[in-house]
């Protein structure tokens, strides 16, 4: 297939890029590199250097070839940052996409894979499954919630055939793509920071949830495991209209336990200090994917913590300062 890759010089993105291309497919990597990589880009990709808002270059792409589907990644993704400046997340992420979806239905292209994120779950169940109840507990969740919700009307409305894969704690690394976010913000990637000299301690962002030791819990999913996936459900769109599937690996882990898992695969000391609460924080989150291994086999070939973060460290030892 044609497909058209928005974030493909991401994190996820551009490890799901390398998959497809290895799957046979034909990619298109369309990113503005605010916060994607160049270098991440896989060979033989073609690159797109545009914003999906700037419609004349998004529309000239689509003119350009037969595209037949669309796997969307590019947003933005910080739960905490989107407490502090909502507007930046309404308008980058449902704004730009409603873009996208439009412009994608308007060329005819007739499957759409979406990431979307556990964050959309108000769930107090564990673990969750695609029908709990959805209520984020912070806007970056509910901006791809209301993209969920767009697609589902286009499908209704145009016969758009989607995917809505909500990842949990995406982690770990291919051995030549990892994780580099500027700011970094995410757990594991700060943890091995600390490993690698480059901070003092990895802060716990509370203590006083209602948790066994108190400190949020998570479920942490390879993001070879999340390509795969995408893989899968942009076949499966040939005839399913409709496919909502979590995407994480069934078991949660506490800040706590992350922290003294990479203390393991490091063996660096890694300081720790208790802080006050991050805003939007959910004190649980941990998946169901039953619904996916049974629609679509998926199955996840990183299903240990250990393993993911030896990835991670793997990566972050031989890249020190990401990808520059
Ligand atoms: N945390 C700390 N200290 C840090 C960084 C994070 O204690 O320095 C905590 C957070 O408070 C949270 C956990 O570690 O409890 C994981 O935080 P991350 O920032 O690594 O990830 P999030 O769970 O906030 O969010 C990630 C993705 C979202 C996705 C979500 C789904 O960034 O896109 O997982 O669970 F929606």
């Amino acid at each position: 297939m044609n497909i058209l890759v928005t974030g493909g010089a991401g994190y996820i993105g551009s490890v799901t890029t390398a998959a497809l291309m290895g799957a046979g497919h034909q990619v298109t990597v369309y990113d503005n590199l605010v916060k994607g990589h160049k270098k991440a880009i896989p060979e033989g990709a073609n690159f797109i250097l545009a914003a999906i808002q700037d419609t004349d270059t998004l529309n000239n792409v689509l003119d350009s070839k037969p595209f037949d589907a669309v796997i969307h990644f590019a947003a933005f993704i910080e739960a905490g940052e989107s407490m502090r400046d909502p507007g930046r997340y309404f308008t980058n992420n449902t704004c730009h996409s409603h873009t996208l979806i439009q412009a994608a239905v308007a060329h005819g292209i007739k499957r759409f894979v979406f990431s979307s994120t556990a964050a959309v779950y108000a769930s107090k169940n564990s673990p969750i499954a695609e029908d709990d109840p959805l209520a984020p507990a912070n806007v970056y969740g509910h901006t791809k919630l209301m993209i969920e919700q767009m697609l589902e009307w286009y499908r209704k409305i145009y016969g758009l055939h989607y995917a809505g894969l909500r990842y949990f704690n995406a982690s770990g690394a291919a051995p030549d793509r990892g994780e580099d976010h500027l700011p970094e913000t995410h757990l594991i990637p700060l943890t091995l920071q600390v490993a690698l000299g480059q901070r003092e301690a990895i802060s716990i962002f509370g203590a006083d949830y209602p948790t066994p030791d108190g400190s949020c819990i998570r479920d942490y999913i390879h993001v070879q495991d999340l390509a795969t996936a995408h893989v899968l459900a942009v076949d499966a769109l040939a005839d399913k209209d409709r496919l909502i599937y979590n995407l994480g690996n069934g078991g949660g882990y506490s800040v706590k336990e992350v922290i003294q898992v990479a203390r393991e695969v490091t063996g660096h000391p890694i300081p720790s200090i208790e802080t006050e609460r991050r805003p939007g924080d959910a004190p649980i989150l941990v998946a169901s994917s039953e619904k996916i291994f049974h629609e679509l086999g998926w199955q996840p070939q990183f299903p240990s913590l250990h393993d993911i973060i030896e990835t991670a460290w793997e990566w972050h030892s031989c890249h020190p300062q990401g990808y520059t």
